[in-house]
């Protein structure tokens, strides 16, 4: 890691302390506990599920994987780190990397599982259900207060030079493996090597994927969060979409690429650049200021436009916006906030911690905020043809263009997603032009 990186993460962790301490202190707390949390083995069982740390944790510590450890943090005082480290000859334990950061906290390697020393007003975050009862028992404190969790919260959602970094370090792993995802497409592999081919060349297993990757052909294409990797490839190609991504430093990328194969009307190809120019068009727009339910509202009107400049549409871009036939061919929202969690944090909240919800026409949408500088977001419009939603349209006067979405709807749909930083002056993509 190059000697820039180490010097920003220790700003960034100077930032923290300033800024726990300020919460700390205004929220009357003298001293805060972050578990790690732990997996838990899967019902009688001793095998447990892939595990991933707790943000409030790997946001002081970006070991996406640490578990049973905890972090106190006292107003005006060094953090303390108890990193949960037993002598095991099953495992390789776990370790603290020669990094300088390392030095800004105290570290306690502990060989048993401990209870967190506080002092004073005491809170606890994090995930402490499945804690031993005894070890439950004698931590007097209160637990995930709503006040501070929504102070934290609201801190996660800017982000410091050094988590641009990594976000951006993240973002260019991830294109590496869309590209080899795309390059096996085009050599006719399934979703199943294409999976293999995108872990290979993003550099990670697939237990550290930020979330499931998304690897749909052709109708699969359509299905939101589809979760499968059919083995075999299909004899016709009509498209493959690809939502995948990879953590750096614990800080995630989620970027969305979809493709047109050789079995796919001329029109699908078409239909993908439109989508491309979409995502610009809306990034374009993107400063501090800017209120995102609107940027997701103009998504729709635009999205209105390209349905009747492709013919998909035959009525006015008021009435495919005004009649929900925007909305059945895209349901989910323009995007959310991005950072420790792939749907981060305060997304929803106003900065108070007051709620914030999605708009009752669009309670898919994750992020209701006015973009301000600091903040990264996906841009990530869509144009789906889901037999679901769409049929109900069917049954009115609604002049869609039927038989062109029936040519279509092989081809599942389309979703071009990039990660985007709010800065001072506009917006800074991070995604690499691809
Ligand atoms: N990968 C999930 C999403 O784009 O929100
Ligand atoms: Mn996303
Ligand atoms: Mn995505």
């Amino acid at each position: 890691m190059s000697t820039t990186l180490f010097k920003l993460q220790q700003d960034h962790l100077a930032h923290l302390q300033r800024a726990y301490s300020d919460i700390l202190i205004a929220q009357g707390i003298d001293s805060l506990a972050i578990y790690s949390g732990h997996a838990n083995a899967h019902f009688a069982d001793d095998q447990t599920p892939t595990f991933q740390a707790y943000g409030h944790f790997l946001h002081w510590v970006g070991l996406a994987n640490v578990q049973h450890s905890w972090l106190v943090i006292q107003p005006g005082q060094r953090p303390q780190l108890y990193l949960y480290s037993p002598a095991d000859f099953w495992h390789l334990p776990t370790s603290l990397p020669e990094e300088p950061w390392v030095a800004e906290l105290d570290i306690h390697l502990c060989n048993d599982k401990i209870t967190p020393p506080l002092i004073g007003r005491a809170a606890v975050i994090g995930d402490v259900k499945h804690l031993e009862t005894n070890t439950q028992q004698s931590i007097h404190a209160e637990y995930q207060p709503s006040e501070l969790i929504h102070a934290l919260d609201e801190l996660r959602l800017f982000k410091t030079p050094y988590e641009v970094a990594c976000l951006r370090e993240a973002n260019r792993l991830t294109i590496a493996g869309h590209q080899a995802a795309q390059a096996a497409f085009v050599g006719a592999s399934g979703e199943l090597d294409i999976q293999l081919a995108y872990l290979g060349a993003s550099r990670q297993r697939e237990s550290d994927v930020p979330y499931q990757n998304i690897i749909g052909l052709n109708s699969h294409a359509g299905v939101l969060h589809y979760q499968h990797y059919d083995l075999h490839t299909p004899k016709q190609r009509h498209s493959l979409l690809v939502d995948a991504g990879r953590r750096f430093r614990g800080y995630c990328a989620d970027i969305t690429r979809t493709h047109a194969g050789p079995d796919a009307p001329s029109i699908f190809g078409e239909l993908i650049t439109a989508m491309h120019g979409l995502k610009d068009v809306l990034i374009e727009h993107i400063a501090p200021g800017v209120e995102f339910v609107a940027l997701h509202e103009q998504m729709h009107q635009r999205l209105g436009e390209i349905l009747i400049a492709h013919d998909l549409f035959k009525g006015s871009v008021e009435e495919a916006v005004n009649e929900g036939v925007t909305r059945a061919f895209c349901p989910h929202g323009l995007g959310h906030s991005l950072g420790l969690q792939v749907h981060d944090v305060a997304g929803l909240r106003h900065s108070d911690g007051t709620p914030a919800p999605a708009p009752e026409l669009h309670p898919a949408l994750r992020l209701t905020r006015t973009l301000r500088t600091g903040m990264v977001v996906t841009i990530e419009p869509g144009l789906y043809f889901i037999p679901m939603l769409l049929a109900p349209l069917r049954n009115t006067s609604l002049p869609v263009n039927w038989e062109l979405v029936d040519a279509l709807t092989p081809c599942g749909g389309i979703r071009i997603e990039d990660n985007v930083l709010v800065t001072e002056s506009g917006y800074d993509n991070l995604t690499p032009a691809q």
